[in-house]
C-alpha cells in the first residue's frame, strides 16, 4: 500500500508549476565555529519569511537534531534512510521509510520546520557504503531527488560535520549553495581551506555542479582584541572574492537560546533584536542569491 507520504509527494510532482526548493549547507571542517547554531537560526529566519523548511542533520554528533528536541537513540534516522536508498544495501538492512524518520518538529508563530535527524551510526556511513558500485558521492543527492524533497520544501538546510570525507562530499554534491561559518583564527581558516580543496576535487571529477559560495560568516568575533582584527584582515584577503557577512560577536543570547532549545526569534527581549535582524538579513541575501 502506498504511504501517505508517497501520495503527497507524487501529487506535488504532478503539479508542473510547483517551485523547486533550494538546498543550502553550513560547512567548515573545524568544530565549534557555529555551524549548528547558524543552521538552526537560519532555518528559523527562512521559515519566518514564509518558507517551508526541512532541516537535515548530517553530523553523527546530532547536535542539530538535539536542538529540535529529537533523541535519535530511540529512532531510525538519516543514516538508515540513506542506506535503504541503495539497492545493493537495502536487503541487508532493516527497512526504513521517510515518513517514519521525518519529524514534524515545530510550529511556533505559524513557523513550520520539519527535521531529518542524524545519529551516531552516521559515523560508519563511509564504511557501510564502501563496497557499492553506484557513485558513493551522490547518495544524498539521489535520495533527495527520489523522494521529491525539493518540491515539498522551499528550503532544505543541512548541518555539516566537523570532518572531511564521504559525508562532506555527499553534502557538497547535493546542495545549491554553501555558507561558511568561521572563527577568525588560523585553525578555522585551515578548516575552510580543506573544504575548498574538496570542492576543487569535485570540480575536477565533474560528477555534479559545484555549489555556489553564499558567503563567509565570521563568528565569535572579539572586537576588543587587536590580534583578531589583524587575523580577520588576513583571512579576508586570503579568502578572496566571496561575500563576507557582518560578524557575530560572542553573545550570551546564543547560550541562553541553546539552553532552552529555542531559536533567537523565540525571545522578545530587546537584547535579541540585533541578532534576529542579522539572521533575517542573511536569510534574505541567501534567497536573493539562489533565485538569481
Ligand atoms: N556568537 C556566539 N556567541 C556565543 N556562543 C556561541 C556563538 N556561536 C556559537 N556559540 C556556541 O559555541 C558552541 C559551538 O557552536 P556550534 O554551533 O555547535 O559549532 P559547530 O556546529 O561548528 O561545532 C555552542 O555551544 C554554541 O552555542
Ligand atoms: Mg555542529
Amino acid at each position: 500500500m502506498k504511504t501517505l507520504w508517497k501520495m503527497v509527494s507524487e501529487l506535488s510532482t504532478t503539479n508542473e508549476s510547483s517551485p523547486q526548493g533550494k538546498i543550502i549547507a553550513l560547512m567548515n571542517q573545524k568544530g565549534g565555529v557555529g555551524k549548528t547554531t547558524m543552521a538552526f537560526n537560519m532555518a528559523h529566519a527562512l521559515a519566518r519569511q514564509s518558507k517551508r523548511i526541512l532541516c537535515v542533520d548530517m553530523d553523527p554528533q546530532f547536535n542539530f537534531s538535539s536542538m529540535f528536541g529529537v533523541n535519535p537513540a530511540e529512532r531510525p534516522h538519516i543514516h538508515h534512510l540513506l542506506v535503504n536508498s541503495l539497492k545493493e544495501l537495502k536487503p541487508l538492512h532493516t527497512a526504513c521509510l521517510l515518513d517514519e524518520v521525518i519529524v514534524r518538529a515545530k510550529t511556533i508563530d505559524g513557523v513550520h520546520i520539519d527535521v531529518l535527524p542524524a545519529g551516531q551510526e552516521l559515523s560508519g556511513f563511509e564504511l557501510t557504503v564502501a563496497g557499492i558500485n553506484s557513485p558513493r558521492q551522490l547518495i544524498l543527492k539521489k535520495f533527495i531527488e527520489k523522494n521529491n524533497l525539493r518540491s515539498m520544501y522551499d528550503f532544505i538546510v543541512i548541518d555539516g560535520p566537523p570532518t572531511l570525507g564521504l559525508l562532506v562530499v555527499n553534502i557538497l554534491c547535493a546542495v545549491d549553495g554553501v555558507l561558511y561559518p568561521f572563527v577568525p583564527d588560523s585553525f578555522s581558516q585551515q578548516g575552510l581551506k580543506n573544504i575548498q580543496q574538496v570542492l576543487e576535487d569535485i570540480r575536477e571529477m565533474e560528477i555534479c555542479p559545484v555549489p555556489r559560495n553564499l558567503g563567509y560568516i565570521p563568528n565569535l568575533f572579539d572586537a576588543r582584541r587587536k590580534q583578531v582584527h589583524a587575523d580577520f584582515e588576513k583571512i579576508g584577503a586570503d579568502l578572496g572574492s566571496g561575500r563576507m557577512f557582518v560578524p557575530f560577536t560572542n553573545r550570551v543570547q546564543f547560550t541562553k537560546a541553546q539552553a532552552s532549545r529555542k531559536s533567537v526569534f523565540e525571545f522578545q527581549a530587546n537584547e535579541f533584536k540585533e541578532i534576529q535582524e542579522q539572521f533575517m538579513n542573511m536569510a534574505q541575501t541567501v534567497q536573493q542569491e539562489l533565485m538569481s
